[in-house]
Order: C-alpha cells, then structure tokens, then sequence
C-alpha cells in the first residue's frame, strides 16, 4: 500500500527546499499532501507545491466549503506520518505547548499518527533555553525530532540549524515509514510480555429476534486503548460488544453480542496481567427473550417486558482467583461523577475506576474529559481526544504493572 506523508512546512528561509524534498518522496512512491502555514506561503507557492504533489495544498485559507468536504480531523489522520519540515522555532514551541491557532497546528493537535520535525532556525534560536526544553517536551511526547546540519546559514551566521538535506529527510521518513510499530512507543515504560484484557462497546440484550436493549457507547475509548496497548507491546485480548470499528493493529479481538456472552469471552480470555473493562454493559436484559417477533395485540397495552440483572463483568473479576495484578473500571456519570466512582471502587473490588462526564457528547464523540481515581486520590485529565486518553492510561498501566513484581 502506498504510505502517505501529512507535510506541513512552516516559515523559514528553508522552506523552499521542502519542494525538494516532496520530489525525493514522489520519486520513492511516498504520495505526499502539504499543508502551508501562512508564513511559509511567503517562501513557497501553494502552486509549485501542488504541482510536485499532485494534490490540493491547504493552508490557512482552509475555507468552510473545503472543511465540508474533508474536515481537519479527516485531514490529520489521513497520512501514516506527520512531517514538521521545516520545523521553525515558532511551530516547535507552539507544538510543545499544545497550541492551536491555525490550520497547521490545529492538525498537529488533533493527529493520532506518529510526528516527526525537522527544525531549521538560526543558531542562536536553536540553543536558546526555550527552544531546547520544547525540544525535551516533544521528543518526551513521542515525537521524533531531527538534528539540524551545522554550517553557514542563510543570516550569515554559521553553527547549528541549518535544514538538513532533503535526501536526508527523505531517508529518514522512509525509515520511520518501514518500521514495523513506527507510531509513538509507550515512553515512559513497555508493556512487552504482558497480557492486556479490555471489553468495548455496548451490550445487546435481546427482546425478541428483532429488537434489542443497547446504550449510546461507540466503543471508540475501549478501541483507542486496545490500540495504544498493543503499540507498547502487549498481547492485547480486546472483547467488543456490536460496535463498526476496524480492529486496531496487533489486537485479538473477540465479538459478542450480550452481558453473558461477554463475561463468557472475558473469563475465557484469563489470566491477564491487567483488565481494562470499558465496555458500557447493560444492566438488565429480558427474563426472557421471546422466540417469536411480539405483536400489537389490538389491546392498546404494550406488551410486558420483565427485566433481570445481567452478571456485573468488573465485579466478577474482583473477586475472581484469577483477578488480573491491575483491575480498571469505567464509570460513566452524569453528575456528582467522583464520588460515585468512589463508592464504585469498592463496590467492584477494582483498583482504578475512570471516572467520565456522559452529559456531554462523549458517547460517540472524540473527545473525553476523565478523572482516575485510585485509593490513592483522584487525578484529574484535561479534554483530551480519545486517543490521547488512551496513550495516557496506557502508560500509567506500564507504570503500575512495572511497579509490581510478575
Ligand atoms: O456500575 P456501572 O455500570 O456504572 O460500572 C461501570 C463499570 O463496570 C465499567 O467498567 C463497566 O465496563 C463495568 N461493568 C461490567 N459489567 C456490568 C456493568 C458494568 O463489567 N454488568
């Protein structure tokens, strides 16, 4: 499959050789989209750009009728790879503080995909105290950075900061591009050796052949965190309620249809090192879910729907004799959301509950604001996209199993 390459090319002297670089990517069948920040149009026109890329160049002109069309989530998830190059002091800066205030640093905000910059900047900018701690920041945050080439630069000033040449770039996006598990490594901790067991989705409890009790989970959290466990290297056991996700790469992913099926699937899929359930199960299904469609009976009474409660999945596993080393609920709530997550501690014998405000969009949205709470206290995340929550859970999950003796 060809690769695709996200280029954003930000303000700098060096920006014309970005026109270069995108022929080394063609010429190696890289397809390649670009992104202009203002500044840069100032160096290269979006013209020559869309010539050499055979596509449309977007830049801050980004207009509604374009967004329609192909929003700037789309846009940033559509490459295998994100290249900053040039990478000015500026853009770093702004990508280390999680800044957003054009279309080229919306998209870097809003990607899942790996990061690679390629700074260019004057000397003095390169070792100022605050380019090198952005620098820290992002290379902490998994993104790759690459060194600048020393020499005379352009302000006539010599040292550190020049762009390297674009061959070199070009090599070294077909490097990142080949690796097996290019995308952000768990930095902090690996999840290698270690069996990772997360349900997902909704439950379907039937009525009759046709009709069924659900919820409004998407199941995008659950996925996003089967997907992040699997980059930092677990065997992951991913047990999905009817949900239309793709399955996230190097994940063993079990469908079922019910409570019971799940908690079937799940104690089958034992022993873990640790039990992630973020499946949105439902609490009660039929006594009994009629063979037969059920009719209108002319009578005008609906027909009676006796309800049992389903088996609680989180609760079993806590008092199992093989209870993973690290229990992980999931509370969704619409109000007074830590303190019910508090009582839900207990309740389910888990050791971390993440606690979610439902009465916004988060169900089936992208985005979600959680807060963990431990025995230890509670922490709280900022909105984060789903895909962010994950990276973050993830590896506070290295973390605590590392911590643990096997
Ligand atoms: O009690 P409540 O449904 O709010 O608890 C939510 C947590 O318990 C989630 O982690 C969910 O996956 C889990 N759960 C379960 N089995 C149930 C109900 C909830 O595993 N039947």
């Amino acid at each position: 499959m060809t690769k695709r390459v996200l280029l954003i090319v930000s303000g700098g002297i060096a920006a014309y050789k970005s026109l270069e670089l995108v022929r080394l990517l063609r010429k190696r069948k890289i397809a390649v989209r670009a992104v202009l920040t203002d500044s840069a149009e100032k160096f290269v026109t979006p013209l020559s750009l869309g010539v050499l890329t055979e596509d449309h160049v977007y830049g801050d002109m980004f207009d509604l009728k374009e967004e329609r069309e192909i929003g700037h989530i789309q846009l940033s998830r559509q490459a295998d790879l994100v290249v900053v190059a040039p990478a000015t002091a500026n853009i770093l800066a702004k990508m280390a503080g999680g800044i957003a205030d054009n279309l080229a640093t919306t998209l870097l905000l809003a990607t899942d995909k790996p990061v690679l910059a390629v700074p260019a900047m004057n000397v003095r900018m390169w070792h100022h105290v605050a380019t090198q701690r952005n620098l820290a920041q992002l290379r902490a945050d998994g993104v790759h950075v690459m060194e600048p080439d020393d020499g005379e630069m352009a302000c006539g000033e010599f040292g550190k900061g020049r762009l390297p040449e674009p061959e070199a770039i070009a090599a070294e996006i077909e490097r990142l591009l080949a690796l097996p598990v290019f995308d952000k490594l768990e930095p902090n901790g690996s999840l290698l050796g270690k069996h990772i067991l997360i349900t997902a989705g909704p439950t379907h409890e039937p009525i009759d052949p046709v009709r069924y009790i659900a919820n409004r989970s998407s199941g995008k959290q659950g996925f996003a965190i089967a997907a992040a466990a699997a980059r930092a290297g677990a065997r992951v056991t991913l047990v999905a309620g009817p949900v239309h996700l793709p399955t996230p790469a190097g994940v063993d992913r079990i469908d079922v249809e019910t409570a019971r099926e799940m908690l079937a699937a799940v104690e089958a899929a034992l022993p873990a090192d640790a039990a992630i359930m973020v499946a949105a199960v439902a609490d009660w299904r039929t006594a009994d879910a009629a063979d037969q469609k059920l009719k209108k009976d002319g009578s005008g009474k609906p027909a009676p729907l006796a309800l049992v409660e389903n088996p609680d999945i989180l609760a079993t596993l806590g008092r199992h004799v093989q209870r993973p080393a690290l229990l992980i609920g999931f509370a969704a709530e619409t109000q007074k959301i830590a303190e019910h997550a508090q009582a839900k501690l207990a309740k389910k014998g888990a050791d971390w509950i993440i606690a979610n405000d439902v009465s916004g969009d988060v169900m089936g949205g992208d985005a979600n604001a959680v807060q963990i709470v431990t025995a230890a206290g509670i922490e709280s995340w900022p909105v984060m996209p789903k895909g962010q929550v994950a990276d973050k859970l993830i590896e506070k999950v290295a973390h605590a199993l590392s911590a643990r003796p096997d």
